[in-house]
């Protein structure tokens, strides 16, 4: 990875139309669905960043054919099932890919060894191998469950796992696994977390039962369903379109629209929360892609005020705390993010970093175990100064915000190992030199 910097300076309005990159999560699920599947599934808009790549390449591995047909057009022909690979898995710096994928495997009778980047081997994994294990699965490797780890799956049990955090990566871990299970598997999820997967075993043929028992999210997946190939239509990533649309609504005299959005409303949080701030953001065309809702974002320049934000919003916002952080740098008054203790255990511990990168550019923050406040600048007379190099230990949200704060505060802001912005946002620096960023 590129370990030169990268700087962003204040400068004019943003104005244009873009299309946001792929979705990340539906283009790893689009991969490993498709390589479980029998046949052929052809999949369009698929993100082509670092991450997802990494899984095409797994999926490979695992002895499905995966090709590049052209620009975000891909085919990948399943056996019905995994081989074992002949060497180790590097999946990146994708939490997604390798927990997604270890559960997929699980069901096979292989030895898998999966392993990642600096960043991903500091993950916790204990939070898969736990329910995988008592499914029956085997895992060899590195004390307190971090990778690098060998597997050795097959002959699976069924399992009724309820699950300790808001992680729609650990359930749809247990619903992969649970297609090679006797028995079939029930998840329960206290709050609920991006459906993705539990939509697209169905678009593959799949029976999902899914209801709510007290409050209580509960998804069924019945023993012997295998999956037939299809095609897979990948909708925008909200995740990637909010530094674009944050952009916009903080930069004096900008009207940024974003086309093709997925708005599945477990993803739709910071939007949410941004109209509560006060944001000028509508949303057009909206229209269905492939069973999920998508539309056209445009925001507006806007005058923010500070929000608390409810603690049961954070699954459906996780990844966007960083930009809704420099969003609510730019507010009049105090932003409260409760609840967001899972931000600490992505690809860097996000809410310290957040802390920190925010108060080297002059904003005021407090920072607690599961929240961050951020302390507006607006009308209290002392504009957001920016003017800091940033560390981000390679993770790209925490480039892509702190770049985004930078184009509406008083000084340049410069971050460290840019080139990790490629695991989701491949095009970023382009896109935002297009709508008129000073970036470079
Ligand atoms: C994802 C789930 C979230 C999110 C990640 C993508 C997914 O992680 O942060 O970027 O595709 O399932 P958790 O499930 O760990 O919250």
């Amino acid at each position: 990875m590129a370990t030169e910097a990268l700087k962003a300076r204040p400068g004019g309005p943003l104005r244009g139309e873009v299309r946001a990159p792929g979705d990340k999560s539906i283009s790893h699920r689009s991969l490993i669905l498709g390589a479980l599947a029998r046949g052929e599934t052809r999949v369009s808009g698929l993100l082509e960043g670092d991450d997802v790549l990494r899984t095409a390449a797994a999926m490979r591995a695992f002895g499905a054919e995966v090709e590049r047909l052209g620009e975000g057009a891909w085919r990948v022909v399943g056996q019905g099932g995994f081989s074992e690979p002949a060497d180790v898995v590097d999946c990146g710096n994708a939490g997604t890919g390798v927990r997604l994928i270890m559960g997929a495997a699980a069901g096979f009778d292989l030895a898998a060894t999966f392993t990642g980047d600096g960043s991903l081997r500091k993950r916790p994994m204990g939070r898969v191998l736990e329910p995988l294990s008592q499914m029956g699965a085997r895992f060899l490797g590195r004390a307190g469950g971090r990778l690098p780890l060998t597997l050795k799956g097959g002959a699976l049990e069924g399992i009724d796992y309820r699950l300790p955090m808001a992680s729609a990566q650990v359930k749809s871990a247990v619903l992969l696994a649970g297609l090679n299970a006797k028995g079939g598997v029930t998840v329960r999820e206290p709050e609920p977390t991006r459906d993705h997967t539990e939509r697209m075993l169905r678009a593959f043929g799949a029976v999902v039962e899914v209801m709510d028992e007290d409050g209580v999210r509960v998804i069924r997946l019945a023993a012997g369903q295998s999956l037939m190939a299809t095609t897979i239509e990948v909708p925008g990533d909200p995740s990637s379109a909010a530094f674009p649309l944050v952009a916009a609504l903080v930069t004096p005299s900008s009207e940024v629209t974003v086309k093709g959005v997925l708005l599945n409303p477990l993803r739709t949080g910071l939007f949410e929360t941004l109209r509560e701030m006060g944001a000028d953001l509508t949303i057009s065309n909206e229209r269905d892609a492939g069973g999920e809702s998508v539309g056209d974002v445009t925001a507006r320049h806007s005058a923010l005020k500070g929000v608390e934000v409810p603690p049961e919003r954070a699954p459906s916002m996780i990844d966007e705390y960083p930009i809704l952080a420099v969003a609510a740098a730019f507010a009049e008054g105090r932003t409260v993010m409760r609840g967001i203790g899972e931000m600490r255990v992505k690809e860097s511990d996000r809410v310290a970093l957040m802390a920190a990168g925010l108060s080297a550019c002059g904003v005021g923050v407090e920072e607690e175990p599961e929240a961050l406040t951020v302390i507006g600048s607006a009308r209290a007379n002392h504009p957001v100064r920016g003017g800091a190099r940033v560390v981000t230990h390679g993770d790209h949200r925490i480039a892509m915000s702190h770049l985004v704060l930078a184009l509406a505060a008083q000084e340049a802001v410069e971050v460290d190992e840019p080139g990790m912005i490629a695991t989701s946002f491949p095009g970023f620096v382009e896109l935002m030199r297009g709508l008129g960023a000073d970036l470079g």
